[in-house]
């Protein structure tokens, strides 16, 4: 798995990048603790897919839609989810069979339920780094 130490401007011109490179349909995954920088890195692959309202976290909701040029984006948030059941909720089957990118923060809270990602970020604080977090994809 590639690994990258990066600063904050770092790891926004990455997501940039990363997003504008994805076509769709893609699903990532972002993995890691509070704080480690997932719904960050989530904004900065929506600037990257041209989305040009503001990228909020979706922890209530769950679920948020983006417009986009080429495609649209989802962004879930399952930190609150009770249960892989919970998913009907949200149109889950919907967003996954769309032709988007989707980003799911907090992936293994859907169990078996998800299928094998484009791309599986795992993303971790740094102890020695404050203002860095490991980035591996
Ligand atoms: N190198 C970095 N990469 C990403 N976020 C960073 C970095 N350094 C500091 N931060 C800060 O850490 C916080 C990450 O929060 P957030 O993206 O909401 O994390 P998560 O969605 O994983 O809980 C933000 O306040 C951000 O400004
Ligand atoms: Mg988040």
């Amino acid at each position: 798995m590639p690994t990258a130490d990066l600063t904050l401007p770092e790891l926004v011109a990455w997501g940039e990048r990363f997003g504008a490179s994805l076509e769709a349909p893609a699903l990532v995954t972002l993995a890691g603790d509070l704080g480690a920088g997932k719904t960050t890195l989530v904004q900065a692959i929506c600037r990257g897919r041209g989305v040009t309202e503001p990228v909020t976290s979706p922890t209530f909701a769950l679920v948020h839609q983006y417009a986009a040029p080429a495609a649209p984006v989802y962004h879930l948030d399952l930190y609150r989810l009770k249960g892989p059941h919970e998913l009907a909720n949200i149109g889950w089957d919907d967003v996954l069979s769309a032709r988007a990118v989707v980003c799911v923060e907090w992936p293994d809270r859907a169990g078996d339920t998800l299928p094998a990602p484009a791309a599986a970020i795992e993303l971790s604080h740094i102890p020695e780094a404050p203002d860095r977090r490991r980035l591996r994809w």
